[in-house]
């Protein structure tokens, strides 16, 4: 047992070069616990605000030294003495303390921060990895497997600029394959897509999230193609090896219709549906996510329907790891699957409880990067497997991004060594 001693946070610098939040946690026994916190580039309203200085003069009104001065002096001491083994209390404790629905007064980057470290403190003092403490904290279940690989590939929408409107084309990992070799499949696969884009003249700039972002690309569709032809080129098959997967996050591109930029096509929700199926039967896919907006909810079980089984639905800007979200988009069968992002709920129990029915239904759970502020930390990578999520989505270049790879390798190596 080991109480709080210290909470300390300071400004520090995200993937995309402004802002973002580290907080440290010291216990009485001297362990000490850190944790960086992420946000998104295409962040849906609902997420738990990201709480930011709007002071003009400092990074464009993104600093973080409002959030910094409220885990120094109000978050921090509220929460020194307590036990650190006492996860959930300690959450509750600031989510009461904020008070507000979105966690608006003290910022779900702040109350995430100390909440990571905590949980990271106390893993280090019980001399646990990170995901088993998770298990044990939380009642999960024991490790039957590990999140597979999905890959961002291609990347357009808000991660880039005069590409796509969809935001991410992926690759998945199918198969029964090790996570080492999962990963050499996906950067081979990687590796091959390159060479494609070069021979049709598309640039090999990457975007947001470390994957291709070829500007002028003349439709929605081609990158779909091309992901094909890598898998193959690659020397994998695809719907065995390694599938696709979509994130349109259709919020960004909705403006009273569907506004397909590239296309030169404005669909309401019906048309939108239609577009997207007609692709069904033409790729491997393995699921698809936020292709309607988050306030199109009618329209969601319409096309959770029209997939009729064939590959999940991902909600992610609609249900925002929030566990009433989620449980309002299973009642609708608007989704059947969610993606989990900790800085959208915005405490580690929070994120765990929402994880948790999807577990008790059966459904996905895919644990995801950040697009604009990812950081080097890999407590996703951790959480994802203490709550068995199906895969971890994340992009394949870019060190905030490998490192969450080689520390699902690392966890692979470790639970196979025991
Ligand atoms: P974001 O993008 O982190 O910029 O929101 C990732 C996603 O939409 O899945
Ligand atoms: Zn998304």
């Amino acid at each position: 047992m080991a109480k709080i001693k210290k909470v300390k946070a300071r400004e520090i610098l995200a993937s995309g070069g402004e802002p973002s939040l580290q907080v440290t946690v010291t216990l009485e026994s001297g362990i000490i616990g850190e944790a960086s916190v992420s946000y998104g580039a295409s962040a849906g309203s609902k997420e738990a605000t990201v709480l930011l200085d709007k002071d003009l003069k400092r990074y464009n009104g993104k600093g973080m030294q409002m959030a910094v001065e409220i885990i120094n002096k109000i978050l921090g001491p509220a929460v020194t003495g307590l036990e650190a083994s006492e996860q959930q209390n300690i959450d509750q404790k600031m989510i009461d303390l904020d008070g507000t629905e979105n966690k608006s007064r003290f910022g779900g980057n702040a109350i995430l921060g100390v909440s990571m470290a905590v949980a990271r403190a106390q893993a280090y003092e019980e001399k646990l990895p990170l995901y088993k403490y998770l298990i044990n904290k939380f009642n999960l279940k024991e490790i039957s497997k590990l999140p597979k690989p999905m890959v961002v590939m291609i990347e357009g929408g808000k991660h880039a600029d005069q590409t796509t409107d969809l935001q991410e084309y992926l690759v998945s990992a199918m198969g029964n394959k090790s996570t080492v070799e999962n990963v050499r499949m996906e950067m081979e696969i990687y590796q091959a897509l390159k060479n494609i884009l070069k021979r049709e003249g598309l640039s090999i700039n990457v975007g947001n999230e470390g994957a291709f972002a070829p500007d002028h690309i003349k439709n929605n569709e081609l990158p779909m193609q091309y992901l094909v032809e890598a898998i193959k080129n690659a020397g994998y098959i695809p719907g065995v090896d390694a599938g696709i997967s979509i994130d349109a996050a259709a919020s960004e591109f909705f403006e009273n219709k569907y506004n397909l930029k590239i296309e030169n096509k404005k669909l309401n929700s019906e048309e939108l549906i239609n577009y997207y199926c007609n692709w069904i039967e033409k790729y491997p896919f393995v699921s698809w996510e936020d292709m309607l907006s988050e306030f199109d909810w009618d329209s969601w079980p319409v096309l959770l329907n029209k997939i009729n089984g064939k590959f999940p639905l991902i909600a992610d800007d609609l249900t925002v790891t929030n566990t009433k979200l989620w449980q309002k988009a299973i009642e609708l069968k608007a989704a059947n699957a969610i993606l989990i992002k900790l800085n959208q709920a915005g405490s580690v129990s929070e994120t765990i409880d929402c994880c948790k029915v999807a577990i008790d239904n059966n459904f996905w759970t895919i644990t995801s990067h950040r697009g604009g502020g990812e950081t080097n930390d890999t407590f996703m990578v951790d959480l994802a497997v203490a709550v068995g999520s199906e895969y971890i989505k994340v992009g394949p270049t870019r060190g905030e991004r490998v490192e969450k790879y080689n520390r699902l390798m690392r966890i692979e190596e470790e639970i196979n060594e025991k």
